[in-house]
């Protein structure tokens, strides 16, 4: 089966760049990406490419070389899913913020919403493949909906789970360590509809680093891939507390023990805490699915990753507090950084959100910079909290373009995303300009303790 259309649901952080790849890669198929967000669409057909909604670095040039030869941005949803052979549905799959499941189970109204548009809309055969992070057996549901909401029409459902990191995602997606497809391996449709897939990553991906399981496995795989990644994050800043105690330091902990090849020195970096939209919804996911198969050990397992890593955001903010002598009621403390991780302006769940969250409970004034993310979106994720009213935030929160502005005078600035350009900031003159004792506290082991208490800074670092 030769695919010719491609239509992706959802021009997201994940829809957005994988689909600029795959149709990089693959000239002769056309691309379409879908969404509801008309903002979004428009700024991804943005005549100058580097207003694209998503910052990610490579990613404009990508845009750039395939936007109008086969990659097409749209808001005509009903349009692109008739056109396609083969459907991408990357819609969010937010945690639940409503009835049973609330706060864990993931939402799976967007999805839905998707599956009963394709079966109405539908009039050829698709393949609909879900590109979206999902419950292991939702393939089932999706079946069920467009067998019996449908025009008659076949479909065939793969599951094609999505690896990109955030910041990397155009070099994940160019040289992935591994594509992972399920499918009905044991029909020939199913084989067929795999093959078919394959033939599309296969433009640029080695054959061996294709990987083809059953449906069930490879939405599973999904979630505990996020599920290990997160739980390295976790172990290493649980020793990263114990190392402050004792005296060892987390980076050298790290470093032996991620020499050792079991074990790997990926993933091993201590820090105020991950971020991002994945690792907590999915990790709560998988807690959710586990109690629901009432295997509570598992779930009980899997949940302390998360009771960690609040743990660890939570007492970096706390140690801002207690190092300026028990309160920062009216002090002025400086963010640098606010998107969860750096090379990214994504800030879902992003640690900052709750250390400032914890400092203006403790009615700290904050100033804030980070070089990719809005004034708009740090008001938006801080209003999300629903913790106070818009006014307070705007009257305790200010936002700033220049970083030597928002240490202007500041008790104490907190490192928070690990952006390369604050290393090579003038930390003399930050450090002339702030309050004294001038506290710094780094949250991301981003800057050389010798050389910042050598200006003169009281240095804080995790671990
Ligand atoms: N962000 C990541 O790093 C990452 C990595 C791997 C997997 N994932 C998974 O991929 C999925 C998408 O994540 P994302 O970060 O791209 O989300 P996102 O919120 O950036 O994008 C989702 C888009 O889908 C659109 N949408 C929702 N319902 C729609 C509908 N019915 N019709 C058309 N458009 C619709 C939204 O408007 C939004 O623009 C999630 O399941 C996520 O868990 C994300």
């Amino acid at each position: 089966m030769k695919i010719k259309n491609i239509c992706c649901i959802g021009a997201g952080y994940v829809g957005g760049p994988t689909m600029a790849v795959i149709a990089q890669k693959c000239p002769e198929i056309n691309v379409t990406v879908v969404d509801i967000n008309e903002k979004r669409i428009a700024a991804w057909n943005d005549e100058n490419v580097e207003n694209i909604p998503i910052y990610e670095p490579g990613l404009s040039k990508v845009v750039e070389e395939a936007r109008d030869r086969n990659l097409f941005f749209s808001t005509d949803v009903d349009k692109a899913i008739d056109q396609a052979d083969m459907i991408f549905i990357s819609v969010n799959t937010p945690t639940k913020t409503y009835g049973m499941g609330k706060g864990m189970a993931a939402d799976l109204k967007f999805i839905e919403l998707c599956a009963r548009q394709i079966a109405r809309v539908s009039t050829s055969d698709k393949i609909v493949i879900e590109k979206s992070t999902l419950p292991v057996r939702t393939a089932e549901a999706l079946k069920n909906i467009l067998e019996n909401t449908g025009n008659g029409v076949s479909f065939q459902i793969l599951s094609n789970p999505e690896f990109l990191a955030e910041g990397t995602a155009v070099e994940d997606l160019m040289q992935p360590d591994r594509v992972l497809i399920g499918g009905d391996i044991d029909t020939e449709k199913g084989k067929e509809a795999v093959q078919a897939l394959v033939d599309v990553y296969a433009h640029w991906v080695p054959k061996e680093q294709i990987l083809t399981t059953n449906v069930w496995s490879s939405e599973l795989s999904k979630l505990t891939a996020n599920a290990f990644l997160a739980q390295r994050v976790s172990s290493i800043n649980a020793m990263s507390e114990l190392c402050e105690k004792t005296g060892a330091d987390v980076n050298e902990v790290a470093k032996a023990v991620g020499m050792d090849s079991r074990i790997g020195p990926k993933f091993l970096k201590s820090s105020v805490g991950f971020g991002g939209s994945c690792f907590q919804k999915d990790i709560l996911n998988l807690v959710y699915i586990a109690k629901s198969f009432g295997l509570n050990e598992v779930a009980d397992y899997w949940e302390q990753v998360i009771t960690m890593n609040d743990h660890q955001k939570k007492r970096f903010a706390l140690n801002i507090v207690r190092t300026l002598f028990n309160t920062v009621s009216g002090k002025k403390i400086a963010l640098l950084g606010w998107a969860f991780k750096k090379d990214t302006n994504d800030t879902r769940e992003s640690a900052a959100i709750y250390v400032s969250d914890y400092l203006l409970n403790e009615q700290a004034d904050i100033v804030i910079y980070d070089p990719k993310v809005t004034e708009e979106q740090i008001y938006a994720d801080l209003n999300y909290l629903g913790t106070r009213s818009e006014e307070e935030n705007i009257a305790r929160v200010t936002v700033l373009s220049n970083p030597y502005e928002v240490c202007e005078n500041a008790h104490a600035i907190a490192v928070l995303t690990e952006w390369d350009e604050f290393k090579d900031y003038d930390w003399q003159r930050i450090y002339d300009g702030m309050l004294k004792p001038a506290f710094l506290f780094d949250g991301r082991q981003l800057l050389n303790r010798k050389k910042k208490e050598d200006i003169g800074f009281e240095f804080y670092a995790i671990g």
